[in-house]
C-alpha cells in the first residue's frame, strides 16, 4: 500500500554519521512515538502473520522486539525472542554469524517452538542480513519451519535479501518500506 509506505516513511529519521562516520542511520522512534503511525505498522505486520499462517512470531533483539510483540498479539500468536548472546536463562541454541568487522552471536531457547511451528520472523531494518540469516538457521535447529521474514526497512544496496535467499529456501521476506 503506497499510504502506509509514505506514511511510515516520513515517521523513519536520518541521522548523518551515526554510528560512525559516513552512516547514514535509520531512525524509527519518531514512527514509535506517533500513535497512527505505530498503529498501522502493527495492524500490517499482523496482517502478514495471518496472511503466511504462521503459528509464532520471533523478534530480533532489540529493535526488533519492539515492533513483533504487538504485532504478535494482535495476530493472536505467540512471542518468541531471539537474543543476543547470555541473556537467555533456559538452555539455549547459538549461531554464530559474520559481521563487517567480527562475528555476533543470537539464540534462542532450545523449547521455544513446538516441532513444526511455522514461525515469522520480525525486524526493523534488514542491512547485511547477518542477523536475519542466523535467526532462520536458529529456527530450524530448533524443529520449527520459516513462514516468512518481514522487516520496516529494507535497505537494497546492502544486499540482505540475496544473503538470505537460501536461509529462506522458499518463504518470502516482505519489506513495508524498501530503499
Ligand atoms: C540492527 C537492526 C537489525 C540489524 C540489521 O540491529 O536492528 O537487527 O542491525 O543489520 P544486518 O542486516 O546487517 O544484520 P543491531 O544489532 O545494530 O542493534 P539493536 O539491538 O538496536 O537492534
Ligand atoms: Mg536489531
Amino acid at each position: 500500500h503506497p499510504e502506509l509506505r509514505s506514511l511510515l516513511l516520513s515517521r523513519i529519521r536520518d541521522v548523518p554519521d551515526y554510528p560512525q562516520p559516513g552512516v547514514v542511520f535509520k531512525d524509527i522512534t519518531p514512527l514509535l512515538a506517533d500513535a497512527a503511525a505505530f498503529g498501522a505498522l502493527t495492524e500490517a505486520l499482523a496482517a502478514v502473520c495471518v496472511r503466511h499462517g504462521a503459528d509464532k512470531v520471533v523478534g530480533l533483539e532489540a529493535r526488533g522486539f519492539i515492533l513483533a510483540a504487538p504485532a504478535a498479539a494482535r495476530a493472536g500468536i505467540g512471542f518468541v525472542p531471539v537474543r543476543k548472546a547470555g541473556k537467555l536463562p533456559g538452555t539455549t541454541l547459538t549461531q554464530v554469524y559474520e559481521l563487517e568487522y567480527g562475528s555476533a552471536e543470537i539464540e534462542v531457547h532450545q523449547d521455544a517452538f513446538a516441532p513444526g511451528d511455522r514461525v515469522l520472523v520480525i525486524d526493523d531494518v534488514l542491512a547485511t542480513g547477518g542477523t536475519a540469516e542466523a535467526s532462520l538457521q536458529l529456527i530450524r535447529r530448533a524443529g520449527a519451519e520459516v513462514a516468512g521474514v518481514v522487516v520496516l526497512l529494507e535497505l537494497g544496496f546492502l544486499g540482505g535479501r540475496s544473503r538470505i535467499a537460501p536461509a529462506l529456501a522458499q518463504a518470502p521476506l516482505e519489506a513495508l518500506v524498501a530503499l
